[in-house]
């Protein structure tokens, strides 16, 4: 009989990680700063953190910045965090020829102010044919909402007579998913410690593996997301089948 050897993983590295940055304002309050200076310092640890994954040879990340529900928050935090992101974009806008990555975003837009919208779709043009890392950030994101718009889509289309009821099989509904040209993640990582998946990648996180990290986001590091990756090669997945 064949020996397992412990030391070869099982699983080849993930094509696709997908996190819930969470605890940027559990982050702030230890320190005693504003929640503000919390989502600052984890726009930071995803700053790092994509350079890193991009070194590591990543093919795709998918962060959870602004949830649909996050709009509920005080209009002082919502101004706070839509400031960041004008930062950040304005940042990856000039930076974006010595980088190798692609950014785009995934969420419905329309909610989003008119310059922030102008932002994302410069940003995307610009790196759109990078080599590297595809950096996808969920804005304005919501997993019922993105099935919602491609249910509507698709009835949309029934009803003109160019899509069949028949037809709609899971392949058809990836199609008119936010996400229709990226791999479904192998791996979804929430820091903080709270495991909740909290309207993240509901069909497309149908079979990963999921990793909960204590720690709060702008305390998470590359180093975390290696170790995350580990854990993962050897976990035994079986996508609903038996192991013989
Ligand atoms: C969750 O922490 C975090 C968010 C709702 C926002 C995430 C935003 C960033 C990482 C920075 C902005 C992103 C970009 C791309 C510029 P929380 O506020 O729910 O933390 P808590 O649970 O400790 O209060």
């Amino acid at each position: 009989m064949d020996q397992i050897n412990p030391t070869t993983p099982i699983n080849p590295m993930p094509r696709h990680i997908a996190i819930i940055m969470d605890g940027n304002g559990r982050w702030a309050k230890k320190r005693g700063l504003p929640r503000k200076a919390g989502h600052k310092a984890g726009a930071d640890a995803l700053e790092k953190l994509a350079k890193g994954a991009n070194e590591l040879g990543l093919e795709h990340l998918t962060v959870y910045a602004f949830s649909t529900e996050n709009w509920k928050r005080s209009d002082e935090e919502v101004a706070g965090i839509m400031d960041l992101l004008r930062r950040y974009l304005k940042e990856h806008i000039k930076a974006a020829k010595r980088r190798n990555f692609k950014v785009d975003m995934i969420g419905e837009r329309s909610r989003l102010a008119p310059d922030i919208q102008e932002q994302i779709a410069t940003l995307e043009n610009l790196t759109k044919d990078r080599p590297g890392l595809n950096l996808h950030i969920a804005l304005n994101y919501g997993g019922r909402d993105e099935l919602l718009r491609a249910m509507r889509a698709m009835a949309r289309e029934v009803a003109a007579g160019s899509l069949q009821p028949e037809q709609i099989d899971e392949e058809v509904v990836k199609r008119h998913l936010d996400t229709k040209d990226i791999p479904d993640p192998e791996l979804m990582i929430r820091t903080s410690g709270e495991e909740r998946i909290s309207n993240f990648l509901l069909w497309q996180l149908a079979y990963a593996e999921f990793d909960f990290s204590p720690k709060l986001w702008p305390d998470y590091t590359i180093e975390d997301l290696k170790e995350a990756i580990y854990a993962y090669q050897y976990r035994d997945r079986r996508f609903g089948g038996r192991k013989e």
